[in-house]
């Protein structure tokens, strides 16, 4: 008889076996079993028949990403579990039509590039490469409707649901921007594949992504002199015979894609069977997420993720306990496979220290083999002005004391997930070039949150680059001691 490997291989198996047979009482899951299941923070489309047909023309389309990418990609995540790599996760809000461009992308991840070789340089550490990109457009909100004056329409939702402009027409969910989204999200992912493998991403380019930064700026010295330091190392590499050329390691990387799995419709659309090793994969992205917002673990969101075979992210507000967590895992990840699940906690600067270590220490009570993220941004909004900001001391804030409680708890920090652009955007106030409240209308474009410009991130990615080198010399020491 054929023997299952694990629990979510059991639940799957009513797909492959005759009806009766002994895994039959196991509650069935399939691409659409959502769909019986309550659902929030779901668009009302008017014309039911319009949706199907996208629905249907969606499902013919081919996958955005490959099987044997996610499972690549879960591979990397199970090495940053181990506390090997570190997580840098990060993009738009929420992506949107209108600022499609190459430039666009192309300056986003320059700037991703310039993080990531920070990380990797001065706390020499790997960094698992995942932009919120490609794919990132659909938009959970505090309230279904926005009221202007006496005018109430419904909310915006992310471009692949409704469009962004205060009318009646502009506001009423249409299912085509679906297919609009998708073809987007191919284009995208296009660029961002030639850029990761055609030479823009070779270490020898370290110099030229700084072509992004304002002479005068602030961080220009500091990642200057990190450039340099790239640029003598690869020529002192090349000068013992390991060039570019032949250490493809040197000339491109791997990036990955990811967003949140909140428009059920469309995810199931594109889910597929993985044609070499059998499971199902949702392929609209490598690493999907589930919001804060829509956890419920009866849910349609926790039921739709939990029989897709993709590395999955859960995002963990002050809200979630640690036993409803330990439910959540036991959904989302059975059979505690290593790099599956990714807690990405965004509790706030004033939360963090109180929600975060009752939720690690039930984790490694049961044994749970999960990356423990940080998200400073969702738990740091204030208004300001009548515009949303996040204060970049709140994020800084909360990256730390996250550091400080992981070793406190002897646990590994590891990854930071944020919203963040290529661009010199006023969104966040603070940091090195310290915006205030009354700079934010000179340049605020973002469709959804706050995003922190590229020099903020660039802030960031020193400062974790500090703590981890800081948590590396730590953990050696403790080695050494050991072994002593
Ligand atoms: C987001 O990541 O944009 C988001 C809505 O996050 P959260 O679900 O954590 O509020
Ligand atoms: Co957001």
């Amino acid at each position: 008889m054929y023997k299952f490997a694990g629990r979510r291989e059991r639940e799957l198996c009513i797909y492959f076996l005759p009806r009766g047979s002994e895994c039959s009482q196991v509650e069935r899951w399939s691409p659409g079993s959502w769909r019986d299941k309550p659902i929030e923070q779901t668009p009302v489309y008017e014309d039911a028949a319009l949706l199907a047909d996208v629905e249907r023309q969606l499902a013919g389309f081919p996958p955005l990403v490959f099987a044997g990418e996610a499972r690549n990609l879960q591979r990397s995540l199970a090495e940053v579990a181990a506390g090997k790599a570190f997580l840098l996760q990060g993009g738009d809000c929420a992506e949107s039509f209108s600022e499609h461009s190459a430039d666009n992308i192309r300056d986003f991840f320059r700037v991703f590039l310039q993080m990531a070789v920070v990380l990797t340089f001065a706390a020499a550490s790997p960094v698992v490469k995942v932009g919120r990109i490609a794919g990132q457009f659909a938009k959970p909100r505090s309230a279904p409707f926005e009221k202007q004056g006496d005018v109430e329409l419904p909310s915006y939702r992310g471009d692949i649901i409704n469009d962004i402009e205060f009318s009646a027409k502009a506001r009423a969910p249409d299912p085509r921007r679906q297919i609009m989204a998708y073809r987007q999200s191919a284009a995208t992912l296009n660029l961002l594949r030639a850029f990761a493998a055609g030479g823009f991403a070779s270490l020898e380019n370290a110099h030229r992504w700084m072509l992004g930064f304002v002479k005068n700026s602030p961080l220009f010295e500091r990642y200057s002199k990190l450039a340099d330091h790239i640029t003598e190392t690869v020529g002192f590499m090349r000068a013992i015979g390991l060039d570019p050329e032949h250490h493809p390691e040197l000339r491109q990387t791997d990036f990955y894609t990811s967003h949140e799995a909140l428009l059920l419709g469309y995810e199931q659309a594109l889910t597929r069977i993985d044609s070499l090793e059998g499971g199902f994969y949702a392929t609209s992205g490598h690493m999907l997420w589930i919001g804060d917002r829509t956890r419920q673990p009866d849910g349609a969101h926790l039921e739709f993720i939990r029989g897709v075979r993709n590395p999955v992210g859960l995002k963990c507000g002050p809200s979630l306990k640690p036993e409803a967590l330990l439910r959540l895992i036991d959904v989302i990840n059975p059979d505690n496979e290593p790099g599956r699940l990714t807690l990405i906690c965004r509790f706030g600067s004033e939360n963090v220290g109180d929600a975060l270590p009752r939720l690690l220490r039930a984790a490694a009570r049961e044994g749970r083999n999960v990356v423990w993220c940080c998200d400073p941004m969702h738990g740091n909004t204030i208004s300001a002005g009548g515009r949303k900001t996040r204060p970049f001391d709140r994020v800084m804030s909360e990256i730390r004391t996250f550091f400080e409680v992981h070793k406190a708890e002897g646990a590994y920090a590891g990854g930071i997930h944020l919203e963040m652009t290529g661009q010199n955007v006023t969104e966040c106030t603070g940091g090195a070039r310290d915006i205030s409240e009354h700079q934010l209308h000179v340049r605020y474009d973002t469709a959804c949150d706050p995003r922190l410009n590229a020099e903020q991130a660039i802030e960031v990615a020193f400062l974790v680059a500090e703590l981890l080198k800081a948590e590396r010399l730590a953990r050696g020491l403790r080695d050494r001691d050991a072994a002593e």
